[in-house]
């Protein structure tokens, strides 16, 4: 997968680089590029927001600031044609909600752009015109695009084969479909007693079978209980 992401602060992701899974994802051909959206910003000193019209708190990212820095990403197509390209992200608060389906959605993609917005975000006509998609992560207030960014990546690069150490890690996860979409069972280790507090026993009894069988059903209830 190529995956870029466009932000106003591309360090911002050095640390996540470093990242175990993203780093393997890295070494095994994959790419992460982050593309400063000031580098082409064809206004002066470096401008590239601007106050919402109609008045409010904030600044927006400017539609022509983004046209450029897309058109210069890409080799100069139109960011109206890019997204019937590739898969181009816009990432707001108003947008689909992140879940575990539009993940795995998202990982067999084979080039995705995210779009990193600024404070109060975009200016709508990116959302409208160069992006395909529109994503938020959950419904509460974070400061910018970045951190959503790198959700998304995580999210999507540790569904990548070879992105986490064991092949299996991957696929009995918490909301993955081999565990029906429901969060993953309880996991314990040494001291199997402390404080009084004891691991279950079936999970020192060595049964294959019934370990198994007890962690479906600790999945199961796990759902039940975050569905009201
Ligand atoms: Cl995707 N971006 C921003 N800036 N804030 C958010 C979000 C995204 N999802 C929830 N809050």
């Amino acid at each position: 997968m190529r995956l870029d992401i466009v932000t106003l602060f591309p360090e911002s992701f050095d640390w996540f680089r470093t990242q175990r899974h993203v780093s393997n994802a890295l070494a095994g051909g994959h790419e992460l590029r982050t593309l400063d959206l000031r580098e082409h910003t064809p206004l002066s000193g470096g401008q590239v927001d601007d106050t919402p019209f109609g008045g409010g708190a904030g600044m927006v990212l400017r539609v022509d600031v983004m046209d450029a820095a897309l058109r210069a990403f890409y080799d100069g197509t139109d960011p109206v044609d890019l997204r019937n390209q590739r898969r181009v992200i816009a990432l707001t608060p108003g947008g689909r909600l992140l879940d575990d389906a539009l993940v795995d959605e998202l990982a067999v993609e084979p080039d995705i752009t995210l779009l990193c917005g600024r404070y109060e975000g975009f200016d709508e006509r990116i959302v409208e015109h160069f992006a395909s998609d529109a994503v938020s992560i959950g419904e509460y207030v974070i400061a910018g695009g970045e951190l959503a960014a790198m959700v998304v990546s995580d999210a999507v690069l540790r569904k990548l084969p070879g992105s986490l150490g064991h092949s299996e890690s991957a696929l009995e996860e918490s909301f993955s479909t081999a565990l029906g979409g429901r969060p993953e069972y309880p996991h314990y280790t040494r001291p199997a007693d402390y404080r009084g507090w004891k691991v279950p026993d079936v999970l020192l009894s060595g049964h294959h079978e019934q370990i198994r069988a007890w962690r479906l059903q600790r999945s199961r209830e796990r759902g039940e209980a975050g569905e009201d």
